[in-house]
């Protein structure tokens, strides 16, 4: 689960497993370096203070993140450009390849903490969660809208909430009432259904799955992920080097797939195709996902579901 929503807490936007992307990007050998997922900026900017030859493009699908950008603009000039855009569609960007792709999955601290967002059921604001409010609907409109099938995707699959069928039959009776339009009476209504466990479990909010689902599905998360990875490794150069950080089970699980075909692995259990099928095109940095250490998740408990994979890339070619 991500743990972004499950702390329930949230604080300044601290750029997470910092070090350790630096030292898998080398962006103090200079280069040009692409930040699929901008945020608050923090890898950005460490990138470009890393060397006067480093430059970024950035690319965020929060309009809200290009504000913060023109602050590193006016530092940093011409090393740095952003586009207000989805990294699935990074095909319109003009830079061809990257000596570095950096790719930090979710929502910012940012998102989190601005109620009116509506991703978060520490305030009551209508419930939106889109990362791009510019366009497609908002949590509320699917979940008055959305067919059945859909609900499942979004609670079972996505949210992995195993009392998906409960929370399914509270949604559909809601419809039409005003309850779904709403942050704090959309957790109410799936607390209704599935009361707060004693013990442990008590600090996870019975909505926090649900929550995940519902904004994974109409962000498109987990299709933008897939199309970015396959743009990013196109566009890096033979001998750079590609990051991802996920913050939860389904997001790693298709990078990690990913990272295991391009290195001529299996992708998982039943991909039993004979070697020589297999095409080599990138090699992994370590085949483990590196996670926080106990003090990085003490400071920022963000960090504590993070899972950073990186692959270098050995030759150009397209993934079989
Ligand atoms: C975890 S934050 C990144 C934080 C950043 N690394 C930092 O240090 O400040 C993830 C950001 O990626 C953006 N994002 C998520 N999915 C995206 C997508 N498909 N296209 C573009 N931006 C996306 C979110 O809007 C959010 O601002």
């Amino acid at each position: 689960m991500d743990d972004t929503l499950s702390a329930q807490g949230s604080s300044k936007h601290v750029p997470v497993l910092l070090e350790a992307t630096m030292a898998y990007l080398h962006p103090e050998n200079g280069g040009l370096f692409l930040d699929g997922t901008f945020g608050g900026g923090g890898h950005t900017r460490a990138m470009l203070e890393s060397s006067p030859e480093v430059c970024v493009v950035a690319i965020d699908q929060d309009p809200e993140a290009e504000e913060r950008a023109l602050a590193l603009k006016k530092l940093y000039g011409d090393r740095f450009s952003f586009h207000s855009t989805n990294f699935a569609d990074m095909g319109d960007l003009e830079e061809q390849s990257f000596d570095g792709i950096l790719f930090d999955f979710g929502l910012s601290s940012f998102q989190l903490d601005e109620g009116e967002r509506g991703f978060s059921f520490r305030f009551d604001a209508p419930l939106d969660m889109r990362m791009n409010n510019r366009e497609g609907i908002t949590a509320s409109e699917f979940l008055e809208s959305a067919s059945e099938a859909d609900l499942i995707r979004a609670i079972r699959n996505y949210g992995e909430e195993r009392s998906w069928r409960k929370v399914i039959a509270a949604i559909l009776g809601a419809r039409g009432k005003g309850i779904l339009g709403r942050t704090k009476s959309f957790a109410d209504l799936i607390e209704s259904v599935i009361p707060r466990r004693a013990g442990f479990k008590e600090r996870i909010h019975p909505a926090t799955r649900t929550f995940q689902g519902v904004r994974i599905a109409i962000n498109n998360e987990l299709e933008s992920i897939e199309a970015g990875l396959e743009e990013g490794f196109r566009r890096l150069k033979v001998n750079g080097v590609m990051v991802a950080i996920s913050f939860h089970s389904l997001e790693d699980r298709i990078v990690k797939r990913f990272f295991r075909k391009l290195s001529g692995r299996p992708e998982h259990r039943k991909d039993d195709r004979f070697q020589e099928e297999r095409e080599i095109l990138g090699s992994m940095i370590e085949t483990k996902a590196v996670k926080a250490k106990e003090d990085e998740i003490r400071e920022n408990t963000r960090s504590r579901s993070a899972r950073m994979r990186g692959i270098k890339k050995l030759i150009e070619g397209v993934a079989s």
